[in-house]
C-alpha cells in the first residue's frame, strides 16, 4: 500500500479532531495554518481549452469550497453549501419543490422559516402544513397526494419540542418525500440528522458554529451527490452564496465547536434545573430536564442537550421587566454565540407570526430563550435570580 493510501482520513477521526483536521487546515502552497481568503470573483484561464477548477466565485471559491467540504464532513454528508444566511440557505433549499407541491412543516418553526412559507413560497405555489411532529399520527394524517417533503427542527425554536428523526425520515422515505432538519441549536456535534436518515441538513451558521455573533452565514449538507448536484444548481442560480471573507472567519470559529459548546451544554443544564425551581418562573423549556415530554426520544438521536433555555415568566409585563433587568446577557434576536443572549420570542424571532398562531404554539407573551454563552454560570445564575425578582 502506498504512504498515501495508509493515511488516516479524515472522515475516520473523531469529532473533536475534525474540528481542527478537517482536510484544508494546512494550505498546501505555503503551509500557512488556515486556510486563505481568496478574495476575488473570477479565475484566469491559462488554457481556454481547459478551464480551471474554479472560474468565478458565485459558482465556486476555493475559501468557500473548503468551508463546504468541511461542514459536509462533520455532518457525514456527501456534499456541503455555504449561503450568505441561514435562511438563504433555507429558502434556496425549499426551492427543490415546485408550484403545486406541498411540504408538512414542524408547528414552531423559526419565525423566519414560516415567514418564508407563509408570505413567499405560497405566493409561488409551494403549499405547506404546520403540525404538531411530537404527534405522528398527526404528521402521518397531514400527507397529501402533492406532498413531496417534509421540514423538521427539533428541539424547536423557541420551545424546544422533540421529533423522533428516524422515525419521520423513514415515514418519508416509503412515501418518496425529501426531508430537510434544521439542525441550528444542536450543531453536528450533538446531532447528525444524516445517520438517521434525512436527506438535507441545514443551518444558521450565524449561531452556534460561528459562535461570535460576528457572522450572518448558513449551511446545508446533503446526504447524497445526487441531491447534491440539484442544490449545487439552485445555489448558483440563485447567486446565494456566502462570501469568502466570511467562509474564513465561519471556519475560525468552527474550530472551537466542541469546546464552546461543552461548556454551555454544562452551564445550561445548570440554569434549566434552577429555573424549574424558581418560584417567579412558572415552566421551563430545556429537553435534559426530568419530566420533558421528548427527553427519552432526543436522548436517543441526540448526545446533548444543547445550550438554549426557554422559560415562561407568566406575563408579557413580567417579561419586559426582566429583559429590562438582566445585566450580563445581551438582550437581543439570535443565540449561539460565546456571550450569552436573552431574547423575547413574542417580539423578536416569531414577531412574523401572528399573534394567535403564537399562542397556540405556545409562544406566549412571557415566554424568553436564553442561550448560555461562557461566562461563569454562578454569575449568570446570580444575575437572573435578581432580574426575576424585581
Ligand atoms: C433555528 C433557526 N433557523 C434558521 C434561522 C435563520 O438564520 P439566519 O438568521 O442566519 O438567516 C435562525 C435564526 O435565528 C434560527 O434560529
Amino acid at each position: 500500500m502506498s504512504e498515501e493510501n495508509n493515511k488516516p482520513k479524515p472522515a475516520d477521526r473523531r469529532f473533536a479532531t475534525k474540528l481542527l483536521h478537517f482536510g484544508a487546515e494546512i494550505d498546501e502552497h505555503t503551509g500557512a495554518s488556515s486556510v486563505p481568503i481568496f478574495q476575488a470573483s473570477t479565475f484566469h484561464h491559462h488554457d481556454i481549452f481547459n478551464p480551471p477548477d474554479f472560474d468565478y466565485s458565485r459558482s465556486g471559491n476555493p475559501t468557500r469550497q473548503a468551508l463546504e467540504d468541511y461542514i459536509a464532513l462533520l455532518e457525514g454528508g456527501a456534499r456541503g453549501f455555504a449561503f450568505a444566511s441561514g435562511m438563504a440557505a433555507i429558502s434556496t433549499s425549499f426551492l427543490l419543490l415546485s408550484a403545486g407541491e406541498h411540504v408538512i412543516v414542524t408547528e414552531d418553526v423559526y419565525g423566519g422559516t414560516y415567514r418564508l412559507l407563509t408570505s413567499i413560497l405560497d405566493r409561488l405555489g409551494i403549499e405547506s402544513t404546520f403540525v404538531d411532529m411530537t404527534d405522528f399520527d398527526a404528521v402521518k394524517a397531514t400527507l397529501k397526494p402533492n406532498t413531496k417533503a417534509v421540514f423538521m427542527e427539533t428541539p424547536s425554536n423557541p420551545t424546544l419540542k422533540i421529533t423522533n428523526i428516524a422515525e419521520t425520515a423513514a415515514w418519508a422515505k416509503e412515501h418518496g418525500l425529501l426531508t430537510m432538519l434544521d439542525n441550528t441549536f444542536m450543531t453536528p456535534y450533538h446531532q447528525r440528522p444524516i445517520e438517521l436518515g434525512v436527506d438535507i441538513v441545514l443551518h444558521s451558521a450565524t449561531k452556534f458554529l460561528s459562535g461570535h455573533s460576528d457572522v450572518l452565514a448558513g449551511l446545508a449538507v446533503t446526504a447524497d451527490e445526487n441531491l447534491g448536484r440539484r442544490l449545487k444548481q439552485l445555489q448558483n442560480g440563485l447567486g446565494t452564496v456566502l462570501s469568502a471573507q466570511e467562509s474564513w472567519l465561519l471556519m475560525r470559529g468552527m474550530k472551537t465547536l466542541q469546546a464552546r459548546m461543552e461548556h454551555s451544554e454544562r452551564s445550561a443544564r445548570r440554569l434549566a434545573q434552577w429555573l424549574s425551581q424558581h418560584e417567579e418562573v412558572k415552566a421551563v423549556y430545556y429537553p435534559g430536564l426530568e419530566g420533558h415530554p421528548g427527553k427519552e426520544i432526543h436522548e436517543k438521536q441526540s448526545l446533548g442537550y444543547g445550550a438554549v433555555v426557554s422559560f415562561d415568566v407568566g406575563s408579557g409585563e413580567r417579561a419586559k421587566t426582566l429583559l429590562s433587568k438582566v445585566q450580563l446577557p445581551l438582550v437581543a434576536v439570535s443565540l449561539g454565540a460565546v456571550e450569552s443572549i436573552l431574547s423575547y420570542p413574542a417580539m423578536m424571532s416569531h414577531a412574523a407570526m401572528p399573534k394567535e398562531v403564537r399562542h397556540a404554539r405556545g409562544i406566549t407573551d412571557g415566554l424568553v430563550r436564553y442561550s448560555v454563552g461562557l461566562e461563569d454560570i454562578d454569575d449568570l445564575i446570580g444575575d437572573l435570580d435578581q432580574a426575576l425578582r424585581a
